[in-house]
């Protein structure tokens, strides 16, 4: 139906016959000439319509936003002073011979052409629910576009290096990864369930077990969690296992293909290597395992300073085994007002902080006189001296402390340290990859009173004895890292567990007894019997790969048709109820909504 794409046409086209179809973008009535910005895909065009050709021109007068137009026209140059510098065909336009309109649109519920300049503008779930029309803004397109280049380079880059992509199973049993599953019934087994996959994890190692060597897949996984800006109940996931390499290998490759992918896309040369840390660094220098190292503010250690102090809440933290005391030092903070600290002291409550001490400096040089501090009193003259030399205090600084439990402590000032960075605008403008690495193999578990795994339960330890590792879970670190991208856990993986016998000892460590472990993964722990690879692999999260990479504030920005923070769907409206008869052949009884569950 036409010759070209409205975005495409330029000067090398003047004098040619065009035809074009598309959406009315704006239409503008300029004393007896219309005007209509025709936009398509790639771009917008300005058709002309003169009353001298009454039949297209009484058509135009017609036209309304978004109606769907075919025109055809002739290019050429716009009259001299109408250029518009700032639209790629502004150099032109089109002298309209022929004008149908292919369809109508009743007024849009929001408009494509304001909401360019900001998303806030328009209530989300109004966007989610006209999805349709929200896609035609051009940031959305971009997005999208964007998001093809990615898969197309990684699959590109993947299979240049011998991977093969492989399919593996939607109705499946649960993988865990740590979120609830979804679950699928089945109506040729009454009363059992299949559950959507939280990952492909068991199928990637069975996959080496296979002789696959080397998999990838862009895959769609489910998880049933509480969803944030950077979770999504179903995402997509560039899942990859290798056999045969060790962990060094595979994130040296993974580097690889984060590199070209950057430089593909975005043209930005990220650092080779990727510089690594382990978890337990990140989370004494920025109180989380994926730090943004973009932001120039640590977390020091003043425990040691503080066992003796007058302030029970330092002393008892600094004593308590489970405990920290740290400091943040921002520099230039001396000019925060009370207003504004106890603002961050709200908002580290948040995390469980039950305060938020400071000093300010205002004159080094002037001992006691020159600090502005509630807890000044507690501490000992030396103490200050001390406090003030480790965190590099200078004039005009403001320092924080974090007093409680070491989780308490980290989570608090870790998210303050981001929110400081963000507010104060020392957030720098660069790309910064990390490897986290040396994580503990087991947490504990507090409320369920056992052990459970960082990663997932089929994550190696670094140790290789079953006796020692069942000796002290707690101590054991795992052969697992974690792409963090400014501060963001843009993917995760690590080495497998590939003897039956180590399998068996993570699987008892985390409480999994013999008969559960055989009834959840009496396949795997088979398929390990029978010749099993030394394997591991990754998963990167693409949806995060691409919100990052468009500077998206949310990973629904970069999906079709996301769901909302309360896992629905307001185009579809998804979910919704099944009639009876549906549920009775699946084996479903519903409970009357009197019954006490
Ligand atoms: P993990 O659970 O760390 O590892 O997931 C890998 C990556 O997937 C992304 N991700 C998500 N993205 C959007 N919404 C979500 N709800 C969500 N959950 C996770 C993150 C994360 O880094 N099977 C292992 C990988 C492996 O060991 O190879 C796994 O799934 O970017
Ligand atoms: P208070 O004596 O409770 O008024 O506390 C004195 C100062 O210590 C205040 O600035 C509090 O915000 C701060 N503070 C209290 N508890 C903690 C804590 N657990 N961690 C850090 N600062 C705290």
């Amino acid at each position: 139906m036409r010759s070209h794409y409205c975005g495409h046409l330029n000067e090398s086209l003047l004098g040619q016959d065009v035809e074009l179809c598309g959406w009315v973008h704006r239409r503008r009535d300029h004393g007896g000439v219309i005007f209509v910005d025709l936009r398509d895909r790639e771009g917008l065009v300005q058709v002309v319509f003169d009353p001298e050709n009454p039949e297209t021109f009484m058509t135009a007068e017609r036209v309304r936003s978004e109606y769907v137009l075919r025109i055809k026209g002739t290019v050429r140059h716009r009259p001299a002073g109408t250029e518009n510098p700032n639209m790629a065909t502004g150099q032109v336009e089109i002298a309209c011979q022929a004008l149908e309109i292919l369809n109508r649109a009743e007024p849009p519920p929001f408009s494509v052409v304001d909401a360019i300049s900001d998303e806030s503008d328009v209530n989300e779930e109004t966007r989610l629910r006209y999805r349709y029309i929200d896609l035609r803004r051009p940031q959305m397109l971009q997005r999208l576009r964007m998001r093809a280049h990615v898969t197309r380079t990684l699959r590109g880059f993947l299979d240049a290096q011998g991977f093969l992509d492989v399919e593996t199973p939607i109705l499946t049993k649960s993988t865990p990864e740590g979120a609830r599953d979804y679950l699928v019934p089945s109506r040729t087994h009454p009363g059992e369930f299949f559950a959507l996959p939280q990952s492909p994890q068991l199928f990637k190692q069975l996959l080496m077990m296979g002789g696959l060597d080397r998999y990838y897949q862009i895959v769609r996984c489910f998880r049933d969690e509480d969803l944030r800006a950077d979770r999504q109940p179903e995402f997509t996931q560039i899942d990859i296992e290798t056999s045969f390499m060790d962990e060094d290998q595979i994130m040296s490759l993974k580097e690889d293909m984060l590199r070209e992918l950057f430089s593909e896309v975005l043209e930005v040369a990220l650092p080779k290597p990727f510089p690594r840390m382990t978890y337990a660094e990140a989370m004494m220098r920025f109180g989380v395992d994926k730090p943004d190292l973009r932001i120039p503010l640590e977390l020091v250690d003043i425990g040691d300073l503080m066992k003796n102090v007058d302030f029970k809440v330092f002393s008892g933290a600094a004593n308590d085994p489970k405990g920290r005391v740290a400091a943040l030092r921002l520099p230039g903070g001396s000019s925060l007002s009370r207003k504004e600290i106890d603002d961050y002291t709200q908002f580290v409550a948040i995390y469980g902080a039950k305060g938020l001490a400071y000093i300010k400096v205002n004159d080094r040089a002037a001992g006691r006189e020159g600090l502005q501090s509630p807890i000044l009193k507690f501490i000992p003259d030396d103490v200050v001296e001390a406090i003030l030399a480790r965190t590099g205090a200078e004039n005009n600084d403001l320092i924080f402390f974090g007093a409680d439990k070491a989780t308490v402590v980290n989570e608090s000032l870790g998210a303050l340290r981001i929110k400081l960075g963000h507010d104060r605008g020392l957030v720098e403008r660069e790309w910064r990859p990390l490897w986290v690495v040396d994580f503990p193999m087991f947490e504990w578990d507090e409320k369920g009173n056992r052990w459970s795994a960082l990663h997932h339960p089929f994550t190696a330890p670094t140790v290789n004895d079953i006796e020692q590792l069942e000796a002290n879970p707690g101590a054991a670190l795992s052969r697992a890292y974690d792409m963090v991208l400014n501060g963001t856990e843009a993917g995760g993986g690590s080495i497998r567990i590939h003897r039956p016998e180590m399998q068996a000892a993570v699987f008892r460590i985390l409480g999994i007894g013999d008969e559960e472990a055989r009834d959840k993964f009496g396949f795997l722990l088979d398929a390990l019997t029978y010749g099993c690879p030394p394997h591991g692999g990754i998963a990167f999260g693409l949806d995060r790969l691409v919100m990052l990479m468009s500077g998206a504030q949310s990973i629904r920005d970069v999906m079709a048709f996301p769901k909302t923070q309360t896992a629905a769907c307001p185009l579809t409206s998804a979910p919704s109820p099944v009639g009876d008869t549906h549920l009775r052949e699946l084996g479903i009884r519903l409970r009357a909504t009197t019954t006490a569950t």
